[in-house]
């Protein structure tokens, strides 16, 4: 999901979440109306988030963020080696208080917490923000492995070519509105509607 700033692109993923009530229409997922249901029950449903502002809790150390995301869902948890794998700086990091981290590594935690919650679609707002070159392709590599087993993944993204490269499916939004949805290969490849779209 792409867009400019103010576009509701947050706004949306907090529908999902149950945070923001949608005014109308609805929201399905796993073959069940989710609309209006509390965003426990959502997330005990399967949906994981990472939030633009990497929310985890910061007096906590990593190792104790990481255990208190564990969930039984319809689907499968993650291990904490699983997550080790994936992002190897954390197995070194599990001692420290989250305080203490770096942006980089608040959002190594915060999608190994989405993972350890079992999740069947995840949501991700503006993961690369911030982070070096390094991390955004971990952070891109784990999107793609999350979809090769089958988890759905929403990625909100400035990175529009970051974006692109790993979504199957591209949904443009402005003021509130989808403008745009169609194959992530149609945006990827054509320059001029990109450019008449999001201006890059
Ligand atoms: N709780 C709220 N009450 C009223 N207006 C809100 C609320 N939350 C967001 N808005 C407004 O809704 C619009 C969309 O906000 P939103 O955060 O969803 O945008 P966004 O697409 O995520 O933008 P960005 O790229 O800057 O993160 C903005 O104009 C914002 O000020
Ligand atoms: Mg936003």
């Amino acid at each position: 999901m792409l867009g400019p700033n103010g576009a509701s692109k947050t706004t949306t993923l907090r529908s999902i979440l149950g945070l923001t009530p949608p005014r109308n229409g609805s929201i399905h997922f796993d073959a069940r109306d989710i609309t209006r249901t509390p965003t426990h029950t959502i997330a005990q449903a399967g949906i994981g988030w990472v939030p633009d502002d990497r929310r985890i809790f910061p007096t906590l150390t990593v190792a104790r963020n990481l255990a208190i995301a564990k969930k039984k869902t319809r689907f499968r948890s993650w291990s904490e080696k699983e997550c080790f794998e994936i992002f190897s700086a954390l197995e070194y990091l599990m001692a420290r208080e989250c305080e203490n981290l770096s942006g980089g590594e608040m959002q190594m935690v915060a999608i190994s917490r989405a993972l350890i919650g079992a999740p069947g679609l995840v949501l991700f707002d503006e993961p690369s923000q911030g982070l070096a070159p390094k991390v955004v392709q971990d952070v891109m590599k784990t999107i793609s492995r999350l979809k090769s087993e089958g988890i759905a993944v929403l990625v909100v993204e400035q990175n529009v070519q970051s974006a692109l490269a790993v979504a199957d499916r591209a949904y443009v939004m402005h003021l509130g509105q989808i403008v745009h949805a169609g194959p992530a290969a149609e945006l990827r490849e054509d320059a001029d509607l990109r450019l008449q779209l999001l201006g890059v």
